[in-house]
């Protein structure tokens, strides 16, 4: 029995490999084994005595048999690369020898064909037999192509059947991994399922293309006007028809399956050419193009190597600066994601200005298209959203990824409660470890049925076709967003909708409702709302974020010799705690050309250089000020004295438990800090440098950089990449006012 284990050592775990089949494929694979010592020896066979020959000439095995019968004596393992129509004849063959006890795999481009030639000829199927299939190929073929990197980086599709035996699987998978490659295990059936769809198809559409128009055009004439379109589409139409032809008979039934739903999508396509519906055209269009863009990340990743590597971004900041200059921080979340979704409720067409192409935002907006809503661009901030009306989303494809987003998460949550479909809403690892609970409890009241996992935690599922009553609901906790949550699902419920807050939070849906028309009553603490109203387009003008222009804020307070300008900054009263905090602390931060832009009032601000104070932060201030808490315990660590803050709770159930996070960080920096239940204490000093960990926060990992202005020696700050998600742009403003962090390994 080969023994996988001491694969790891480097000596030899497999006597004898054979590899039926010399082709690119085959060969490949025997050439790569055969330089990585994992193999005594590897002995090829073919029907052609050119490619045996070539085989032992170029050094892609040891030797070659021309009899299958005298190769498989002694083998240990029996790789299959024939054409997938000829596996049919090589295992009836296969199955008259005395094969002991070796493993047998193969890499045909399609599996069921496979196993069930496996089953008639043995009639079961081996327990040693692995099927596989290498996601890997090239325009060139024959065993004189044969490159052992063939399958570095590349996909490479095992599988295993209930009987399959675990020590041969492992062995096969050592195999592969020996090669670079990436192997994952899949379902027989799934795997003819996907591979019809991503690959069988395009080249069935190629080929069919290409056949169709040459055909219309004896003389092949309108080809010399073929653009760049043609020639990309049409590539794959190059390649072996012989192999093609034998992929399409192997994979029959799938490749129907998906030809049949692409035939149809492509009758929609065509209907709506008829009609002139260009509305349609544009939701598949810009649909597509999207999901396009999200392929060619993971495809130019290709393996999981520079996944990896992104997910292990880090920040590394020098010490020291000053901050000056002009500068428009990118536009505000909390509006950015509910212009995405008023736009899609109203009826008619909406154009947003300064929205945040980050990707909290753009988890929203993806959301809406899967939800039949026809949105175009981003393009710089601008939008056109093409309202569909309070009743006209559609249900999505599938489960609705939102990321990291947690006001995606539970403004979506209270909309989906009472639309007449089921939805699905799923999130990273993150937001998959945030409380739900305070918003479908409120929502089942109403009458919403959702289900969320233990503990009340993403995945939700809810459910679809509930009539919903309004309630008066006290929010045990001041939050916005179940405050957002419960006035959307309010739009659809019977009678009043109305939540009393146990402190200010952000407005921006009341108001954002108003300026869409729709009637929003507020009574001091409480906000209520009615079914019945429609909302208008409008146009939107976002703001800049005053969460982002907190870290700039700071920056320029704790930097000596700063003065900064941060242009066209929100300064919604129920979001300036930060401004009031600092200047509380010291800070010199001036308001100038106050102005109202689309309901939100607005402010250039400007910030100098001061020696901040320890305080006690007013308890007040803390919903008004919730998202900047990680940036302010900076300016705490930099302020002569102790700064305390409680009632901030919150804050540990936030993208990270940012209290702990916080104290981790700073204490790793040498400042003494007290983490409390709801809060934390901070004695200024002396900021050293040190690694810290981002915890793929992203005001975690903003809030470390701008630390290192009055840090002795550089902060290294793991897991950082989250900083997409509001503020993408954040190293290249901070190098244009002269903070210097940047990505590790990049200038
Ligand atoms: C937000 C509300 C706040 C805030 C979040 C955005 C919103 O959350 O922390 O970043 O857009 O409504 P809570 O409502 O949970 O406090």
């Amino acid at each position: 029995m080969v023994d996988v284990i001491s694969a790891q050592s480097g000596a030899p775990v497999i006597g004898r490999l054979v590899v039926v089949g010399l082709g690119l494929i085959g060969g490949s694979f025997a050439k790569g084994l055969k330089e990585s010592g994992l193999c005594r020896e590897v002995v090829g066979v073919d029907l052609d005595p050119q490619s045996r020959r070539m085989a032992v000439e170029l050094g892609v095995v040891d030797r070659c048999e021309d009899s299958l019968a005298a190769a498989c004596v002694g083998a240990d393992v029996i790789q299959l690369a024939v054409p997938i129509l000829a596996m049919e004849k090589l295992l009836r063959v296969l199955a008259t020898l005395e094969l002991g006890d070796a493993v047998l795999t193969d890499v045909g481009s399609a599996k069921g064909n496979v196993v069930r030639a496996a089953r008639e000829a043995f009639g079961a199927m081996p327990a040693r037999f692995v099927p596989g299939h290498p996601i890997a190929g090239s325009e060139q073929s024959g065993v004189e192509a044969s490159n052992a990197q063939l399958f570095r980086r590349h996909k490479v599709i095992l599988t295993p059947l209930p009987e399959t035996d675990q020590a041969a699987l492992a062995l096969v998978d050592c195999m592969w991994s020996a090669l670079g490659a990436d192997v994952e295990h899949m379902q027989v059936e799934r795997h003819d399922e996907v591979l019809a769809a991503t690959s069988h198809l395009p080249h069935l559409l190629a080929f069919g293309l290409v056949d169709s128009l040459a055909k219309r055009n004896e003389n092949l004439d309108i080809f010399r006007y073929a653009a760049g379109g043609f020639r990309d589409f049409t590539r794959i139409a190059g390649s072996d028809p012989v192999m093609w032809h034998d992929i399409f008979l192997a994979n029959r039934e799938a490749v129907l399956r998906t030809l049949d739903t692409f035939r149809s999508d492509l009758d929609a396509l065509r209907d709506a050419v008829d009609a002139g519906d260009g509305h349609q055209l544009l939701g598949v269009f810009t649909r597509a193009r999207v999901a396009r863009e999200h392929f060619g990340k993971i495809l130019a990743r290709r393996a999981y190597v520079e996944k990896a590597a992104a997910d292990d971004m880090t920040f590394v900041a020098q010490p020291g600066g000053s901050v000056n200059g002009q500068i428009r921080v990118p536009g505000d979340k909390s509006i950015s994601h509910r212009s995405i979704m008023l736009g899609s409720l109203a009826q008619g067409v909406t154009e947003v200005e300064g929205f945040l192409e980050g990707e909290d935002a753009l988890a929203t907006l993806q959301a809406f298209r899967d939800m039949g809503v026809v949105i175009e661009g981003p393009h710089h901030g601008r939008l056109t959203i093409h309202g569909v009306g309070l009743n006209g989303l559609k249900p999505a494809p599938g489960p609705i990824y939102l990321g990291n987003s947690g006001t995606s998460m539970r403004l979506l949550s209270g909309l989906l409660a009472a639309q007449p479909f089921d939805s699905v809403l799923t999130g990273d690892a993150s937001l998959s470890r945030r409380p739900m609970g305070r918003v479908a409890e409120p929502l089942r009241q109403m009458g919403a049925v959702i289900e969320t996992a233990a503990d009340g935690h993403p995945p939700l599922t809810i459910r679809g076709g509930k009539a919903l009553n309004g309630i008066a609901y006290d929010m045990p906790m001041a939050s916005a967003q179940v405050k957002s949550c419960l006035l959307l699902a309010g739009l659809y419920a019977q009678g009043d909708t109305t939540v009393t807050e146990p402190a200010p939070t952000r407005d921006h849906t009341e108001r954002m409702l108003r300026g869409f028309g729709y009637p929003v009553t507020v009574n001091e603490a409480a906000v209520s709302v009615q079914a019945g109203g429609t909302l208008q387009a409008t146009r939107i003008e976002v703001p800049a974020d005053i969460s982002s222009a907190a870290f700039f804020l700071v920056a320029a307070s704790i930097a000596p010799g700063s003065d900064l300008l941060l242009e066209h900054v929100g300064i919604n009263p129920t979001r300036t705690g930060v401004i009031d905090i600092l200047r509380l602390m010291g800070a010199d931060i001036r308001l100038q050309n106050v102005r109202e832009v689309g309901g939100e009032p607005v402010a250039d601000l400007r910030v100098r250089s001061a020696t901040l104070s320890g305080i006690e932060i007013p308890e007040a201030l803390v919903p008004l000020a919730i998202d900047e808490f990680p940036v302010l315990f900076v300016a705490a660590a930099c302020a002569q004295g102790r700064t305390v803050l409680r009632g901030a709770q919150e804050l540990r159930v936030k993208e990270s438990d940012r209290i702990q996070v916080m104290a981790d960080g700073l204490t790793t920096l040498g400042i003494k800090v007290e983490p409390t239940a709801d809060g934390l204490i901070i004695e200024g000093g002396i900021i050293g440098g040190g690694e810290v960990n981002g915890h793929g926060d992203h005001r975690i990992a903003m809030a470390f950089s701008i630390a290192s202005l009055c840090a002795t020696d550089p902060i290294r700050i793991r897991d950082c990449a989250n900083v997409a998600t509001s503020f993408p742009n954040f190293l290249a403003l901070c190098a244009q006012v002269g903070i210097r962090v940047a990505q590790e390994g990049q200038s």
